[in-house]
């Protein structure tokens, strides 16, 4: 089953009269479990692409089936109750709240949900991206790595089945970014979570099972490897060729 469709989906903007094309006919099909990166220049649509993806940009044409729901078919309280059900997103900003702490910013969304253990899986997340000791901070008080992985713990407490996420190591030294991806990857593989990462990071990206490239408003595969369930992936030297 795939957990995302794309049918030939267009977006544009225009700005002071003049037109951008952002995405031209993308038409595209992720099954659900799978791990897709999806790279390309500045300014090329990446993250346009994932604010449509959660509901948040609307296309001019086209259509975006998310777990077998049409979103242009949703009305507001219907696309936010789904993303608080099934997505969990991180964004290139971090939209945390600056007036709650970390451990406050990463429970609320299950105190959203009515969940009684709000607060133990909260500080589970936060131990699990290596931020144990910051839970009192508030987001001013933290780095931007930091925020970056409060961010991720938040994306990721209620368990969604697709998470979205806009360079997630963007931010991070080696050792953090190595972390989260670990994080990311065993996450994918214990619990199926779909991940559709935007990231410049040539690792991260090969790790997936699949990377696409965003180019002049199009989508295109750049590698395709099976996954480990369909075959197992041949042994190759650590080295990038
Ligand atoms: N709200 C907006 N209004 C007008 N133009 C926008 C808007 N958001 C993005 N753009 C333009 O659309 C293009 C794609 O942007 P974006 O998706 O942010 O690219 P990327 O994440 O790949 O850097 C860019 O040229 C950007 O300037
Ligand atoms: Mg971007």
């Amino acid at each position: 089953m795939n957990i995302i469709e794309l049918d030939r989906l267009c977006l544009h903007y225009s700005l002071n009269g003049a037109r951008i094309d952002v995405l031209r006919d993308v038409t595209l099909s992720i099954p659900a479990g799978q791990s897709v990166a999806v790279a390309g220049p500045s300014g090329s649509g990446k993250t346009s692409l994932l604010l449509l993806l959660a509901g948040l940009e609307q296309p001019a044409s086209g259509h975006v089936t998310l777990d077998g729901v049409r979103l242009g078919e949703q009305g507001r309280d219907a696309l936010a109750d789904l993303r608080r059900d099934r997505i969990g997103i991180v964004f290139q900003s971090f939209h945390l709240l600056p007036s709650l702490t970390a451990l406050d910013n990463v429970a609320l969304p299950l105190q959203i949900a009515g969940q009684r253990d709000a607060y133990p899986r909260a500080r589970d997340f936060l131990r699990r991206v290596g931020l144990a000791a910051r839970e009192g901070h508030y987001p001013g008080q933290l780095s931007g790595g930091e925020q970056q992985r409060v961010a991720i713990a938040r994306a990721l407490v209620h368990g969604p089945r697709l998470l979205l996420a806009d360079e997630p190591t963007g931010n991070l030294d080696d050792h953090t970014g190595a972390l989260v991806r670990e994080l990311l990857f065993a996450l994918n593989r214990d619990t199926g979570t779909t991940l559709v990462l935007v990231t410049h990071d040539l690792d991260f990206a090969a790790r997936c099972d699949r990377v696409l490239r965003l180019h002049e408003g199009q989508l295109h595969e750049h590698t395709h490897r099976p996954t480990a369930a369909a075959a197992p992936a041949p042994r190759e030297p650590a080295h990038a060729d």
